[in-house]
């Protein structure tokens, strides 16, 4: 199909190695609906990435970063409308309302189609576009899956690049009829005939749609992070949870990392936390010194997706291929092998500009620099700063960068067959309440530990911030099914192990947040969180607990003093009680907490979860 389709609407075009049919039709009956200037297919080549960089560069969307400070590094500073995913504007379009579930918007699918094709009709006027071919997952792993983005930003193009294998390759695994997932997404910003572009076309409107039963994806009005990027949030997690429960695996918001002890023994471990709690620092973390032999290597920093091995283990892979991680917090002390990661080719998104042409954000060093350009191109200064309490980085500013730059890369981390899953850790950020880490007793206490997570919100999403919110296995933005049903399938892959000659992995419960009196985090976190890992070790080693001890209380089994390794640390045992102490009144007011979402989830909740609440609130009260 290489003739123009109608008047006005480019050739196809699509290059002799593609070889899907279907493709290469919906190619075309998407631009006869967006209407681009051209269409482009990308081949993933260096080429192409730094062809389109400097073409960004040329339009003003990106800026080069000082080659001799950040190599082939660039800026890009969005439109102040469009710093996050936009929760409320998210859709899942099932044919039943009740399968989307009560945590996530609906439309009915009819209607939203009806809105989508008013507002994709001509949507991409004046602009190209982009047919981004990616797969989730190692290519042609048996854990992986393959997408099509076509975008009208070319910043979705290069960071795509990053995020995901993308390219000529993808075509090799899809053939002549392999399956994929079809994703839209336009900035929403035709140009008219000799209309001048701005830096960062996005529209005050913003839809991000999903159609769980067809396995599409449409997005609208942002080219912002997860709403635009769209292999990430609204396909390796939205749309492969459901693929997931329809074929018995799971997609989940998880970081995977190795832990091997001086003894050469590994285990990889998941562990799930909402946005922008430390994933990152979480997955690249260094063991402190006194854990000499001790090493941590990441698989991936914020998605696993994760299938049942024919041993009855579960094999894990991260569908994505780079990091796109929060940059203000992250410096040489919170996160050396971060900091390391980006020190060339990377895309940042919405940092300052130092006078050198590098780029700075809170908390990369102790002392801002004494002039900057903020990430809204304006003059910032310390004190600038201080009067105004303008940040010079916006508190979601990202960095985008690829996985194979990070200096303590799992050597598995590109392995097709993934690597088998020990433990699942879930934490939130609450400032009370939740001690530092318990281990669930079994399989459905560690559900319900999931289940009922709650975290104090962050920047990582439009909203209010710091307010604690429930959020299922860090899961609450992301799930694209009725989470009531997300628990069964849970709770489902478990007794599916436990049938199985494979042992069940253990679920512990972490968090790192606790604060004193005067609002400081008493915990050090960061690599010191080794000291937890640890303890969940020695746990998995010897599961009766006979030589690694913990006490049985609650919830589940929490480690006493002695049962840490403090060697290189100065925490007292009464630092230690103060953040694994069991409030319980505050627990009374917890379990009241859960009553209220198990009561806005009621339909479908699992029996088995009431029964552990219940249980729970019956030790409580007596
Ligand atoms: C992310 C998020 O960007 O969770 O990873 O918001
Ligand atoms: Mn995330």
């Amino acid at each position: 199909m290489n003739q123009p389709l109608m008047a006005g609407i480019p050739a196809v075009n699509a290059p002799a190695y593609v070889k899907h049919q279907k493709l290469i039709n919906w190619v075309a009956e998407i631009a006869a609906l967006t209407k681009p200037a051209r269409i482009y297919w990308c081949d993933g080549s260096q080429e192409e990435y730094d062809r389109l960089c400097a073409e960004m560069v040329a339009a003003g969307t990106m800026k080069k970063l000082n080659d001799a400070k950040r190599p082939n590094s660039y800026l890009a500073c969005s439109d102040p409308s469009d710093v996050a995913r936009v929760e409320d504007r998210t859709f899942i379009c099932s044919q039943n309302k009740e399968d989307a579930g009560p945590t996530n918007n609906w439309t009915d699918p009819a209607e939203m189609r009806q809105t989508l094709n008013g507002l994709f009709d001509g949507c991409m006027a004046g602009r190209t576009l982009y047919v981004v071919p990616f797969s989730m997952g190692p290519l042609g792993s048996p854990i992986a899956h393959i997408g099509v983005e076509l975008s009208d930003s070319p910043y979705v193009a290069v960071n795509m690049r990053i995020m995901t294998r993308m390219g000529k390759a993808v075509y090799d695994v899809l053939g002549s009829d392999g399956e994929f997932v079809p994703c839209v997404h336009t900035v929403g910003a035709p140009l008219a005939a000799g209309q001048k572009d701005v830096a960062w076309p996005c529209n005050a409107t913003k839809y991000i749609v999903h159609y769980p039963e067809t396995r599409e994806i449409w997005s609208y009005g942002s080219g912002y992070g997860g709403n635009a990027l769209l292999g990430k949030k609204c396909f390796a997690l939205r749309i492969a949870s459901t693929m997931g429960r329809a074929q018995g695996w799971l997609a989940e918001h998880m970081l995977i990392l190795g832990v091997e002890s001086p003894e050469g023994k590994k285990h990889y471990v998941a562990a799930a936390f909402p946005s922008a709690c430390g994933k990152t620092n979480f997955a690249m973390l260094i063991p402190p010194k006194a854990f000499g032999g001790w090493k941590v290597t990441t698989i991936g920093d914020d998605i696993a997706w994760i299938k049942p091995g024919a041993d009855g283990r579960l094999y894990a892979i991260n569908p994505e291929a780079g990091y796109f991680g929060v940059a203000p917090g992250t410096n040489e002390k919170s996160n050396y092998n971060c900091m390391a990661s980006v020190a060339a080719n990377t895309i940042f998104t919405n940092v300052a500009l130092t006078d050198d042409g590098d780029v700075w954000w809170e908390g990369m060093t102790k002392e801002a620099p004494a002039h900057l350009i903020d990430w809204q191109g304006k003059d910032w200064t310390p004190e600038i700063g201080k009067e105004t309490g303008r940040k010079a980085a916006h508190p979601n500013a990202r960095f985008t960068v690829a996985a194979t730059q990070n200096p303590v890369i799992d050597p598995a981390w590109d392995d097709p067959a993934g690597v088998p899953i020990s433990a699942f850790i879930f934490g939130g950020r609450r400032s009370t309440t939740v001690p530092l880490v318990t281990e669930a007793r079994n399989w459905v206490e560690g559900v319900y530990m999931a289940a009922t997570m709650g975290s104090e919100t962050t920047a990582a999403a439009v909203g209010q911030q710091g307010v604690v919110r429930r959020d299922p296995f860090a899961m609450l933005p992301f799930a694209g099914y009725n989470m009531s049903e997300y628990f069964q399938h849970w709770l489902d892959i478990g007794k599916k192990i436990a049938a199985s000659p494979a042992e069940l992995p253990k679920i512990y419960c972490v968090n790192w947040f606790r604060t004193d009196a005067d609002g400081k985090f008493v915990w050090p976190g960061f690599g010191d969180n080794m000291r937890v890992l640890k303890w969940m070790l020695d746990r998995i080693e010897d599961p009766q607990g006979v030589k690694t001890g913990g006490v049985e209380h609650l919830f589940g089994v929490t480690p006493r003093f002695d049962d840490l390794q403090w060697e290189g640390l100065d925490f007292s045992a009464e630092q230690f009680a103060t953040i694994t102490s069991i409030d319980k009144a505050a627990w009374v007011k917890e379990l009241e907490l859960h009553a209220e979402l198990f009561d806005k989830l009621k339909h479908k909740l699992p029996a088995e979860l009431q029964g552990v609440k219940d249980k729970l609130e019956k030790k409580l009260a007596a």
